[in-house]
């Protein structure tokens, strides 16, 4: 099996986080991949909100929580140092465009060692008066869609394994 497929294959979701900071060369080259997701008509509708401050950071997870209906101490992104907002440009592929871009930025994370985990509730976080606040606040204008989160950090404790794949995934005419 080549390296890009057994990145494919291995690649699972990591819920427990070091609180190691990602080096900037290695966060860089997980985002650039995340540019080169695929995208409707190559409209490159999505943005990639890196979220390295950690009052951020956390007034983010609160919300977040708070969306999900947990208890307020629960942190969603499950101690993970940075956390990846990835929104889209309304349009008629945006929530696919940013999906594109989210596994390609879990992808690219696992293939240098670094876990992921896709958390929702991005949607719902920038409806509020809270994400408007933060899409202002990085000068971002217009209508944005949250598409999901990229929680992101070095792995704490062993990778759990695939679940067995269903028998039915795969038709062929
Ligand atoms: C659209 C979407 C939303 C998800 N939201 C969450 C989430 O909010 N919290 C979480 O812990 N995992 C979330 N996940 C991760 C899934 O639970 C996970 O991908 C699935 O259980 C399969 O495990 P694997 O990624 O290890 O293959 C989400 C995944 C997707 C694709």
């Amino acid at each position: 099996m080549n390296e890009t497929l057994k990145v494919l294959e291995t690649r699972r979701s990591v819920r427990k986080f070091k609180s190691d900071p990602i080096p900037d060369d290695v966060l860089d080259q997980i985002l650039t991949a995340g540019t080169y997701a695929p995208t409707g008509m190559g409209q490159q509708s999505p943005v990639i909100i890196v979220v390295n401050d950690r009052k951020t950071r956390d007034a983010i997870a609160a919300k977040n929580a708070e969306i999900g209906g947990w208890d307020k101490g629960f942190d969603p992104f499950y101690g993970a140092p940075t956390i990846l907002l990835v929104a889209a440009k309304k349009r008629p592929t945006d929530v696919y465009d940013g999906s594109c871009v989210i596994c390609n930025l879990m992808n690219a994370a696992w293939s240098l060692g670094v876990g992921s985990c896709w958390i929702h509730r991005a949607k719902e976080e920038l409806e509020s008066d809270f994400g408007k606040q933060l899409l202002r606040s990085l000068g971002i204008e217009g209508d944005y869609v949250g598409v999901g989160h990229v929680a992101l950090g070095y792995p704490d404790g062993e990778i759990p394994p695939a679940k067995p794949r269903k028998s039915d995934w795969i038709y062929r005419v």
